[in-house]
């Protein structure tokens, strides 16, 4: 017999769409509003897509043969599919700015793959699901976010913008594919509490790592004026950061589910505006 193993909305259906996007101009300069900082900030997580994205869609590979919802395994396919073209995606944008502006993508990329090669050899599959469900939960407070209150990329260039709405809006789709997965095989509210502090501290160490060696590259990184306004945009106006914090909390609670917080109304309204230009595939 079968068991219900996704938590997902029974009218929810998703898979990966093929967009594409004119990135190669934008990318050359600050392309958020004429912020070094903000433009960097976005470009410094777009670093950290190719390697993660790989990691997601392994950890919930490996569980795959555990699963007997045929809701859940459709959803774990177009989780994959939806992951790999992410990483398609980003792994162009990140190529393209590197280029332009002389980055070393590799210098970028040297940490996180060594903290993969630990996780490989320390870890056990279910703790490396365990961070896979953490990083999916920021990816979607923050993809809520963007999504919902829409000044996160105001001044921004719109094909730039595009490209992380269109990520967001995926994020928002796929947001408990991998936790379902993790409570069906058993994981515990310890393991996944834990991952996320892990993996927060991890996702900023990262992200502010690739920003001041971008900063650097561009003598920007001294300068107050660049901080001062990249300290407002994160924590005060918008404050994307500290808009996320209570959502952020939320996962900590014992019976924290992703869809606790139905925002699918986010989804259709990007489809309306942006989505009717990009093919999709159905599960
Ligand atoms: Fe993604
Ligand atoms: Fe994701």
């Amino acid at each position: 017999m079968t068991s219900k193993q996704s938590k997902s909305p029974d009218a929810l259906t998703f898979g990966p769409r093929r967009p594409s996007f004119e990135l190669a101009e934008a990318l050359a300069g600050d392309w958020h509003s004429g912020s070094a900082f903000k433009t960097a900030y976005f470009n410094a997580m777009s670093i950290l897509f190719p390697l993660g994205e790989k990691f997601f869609i392994d950890s919930v590979r490996v569980y795959r043969n555990q699963i007997d919802d045929p809701k859940l395994l459709d959803e774990i396919t177009a989780f994959q599919g939806q992951e790999a073209t992410h990483r398609l995606q980003h792994q162009t944008y990140n190529e393209l700015l590197c280029e332009q502006r002389g980055y070393d993508l590799d210098r970028f990329e040297r940490p996180v793959r060594d903290r993969m090669t630990w996780a490989y050899r320390e870890l056990s599959a279910r703790r490396r699901l365990a961070g896979t469900v953490a990083n999916e939960h920021l990816t979607a407070i923050m993809a809520n976010d963007m999504l919902s209150q829409k000044d996160a990329f105001m001044g921004a260039d719109p094909h730039v913008a595009a490209l992380w709405a269109w990520h967001g809006v995926e994020e928002t789709e796929h947001k408990a594919v991998a936790f379902d997965v993790f409570v069906a095989v058993g994981g515990t509210v310890r393991e996944r509490r834990q991952a996320l502090m892990m993996n927060t501290y991890f996702f900023f160490k990262d992200t502010f790592r690739n920003l001041c060696i971008m900063l650097k590259h561009d003598g920007k990184l001294w300068s107050l004026r660049e901080w001062l306004s990249g300290f407002k945009y994160l924590f005060v106006r918008p404050g994307v950061l500290r808009r996320v914090f209570f959502a952020y909390l939320g996962f900590y609670r014992k019976d924290f589910h992703p869809w606790q917080h139905d925002n699918r109304e986010l989804i259709a309204e990007w489809e309306k505006d942006y989505g009717r230009t990009v093919s999709r595939t159905l599960v």
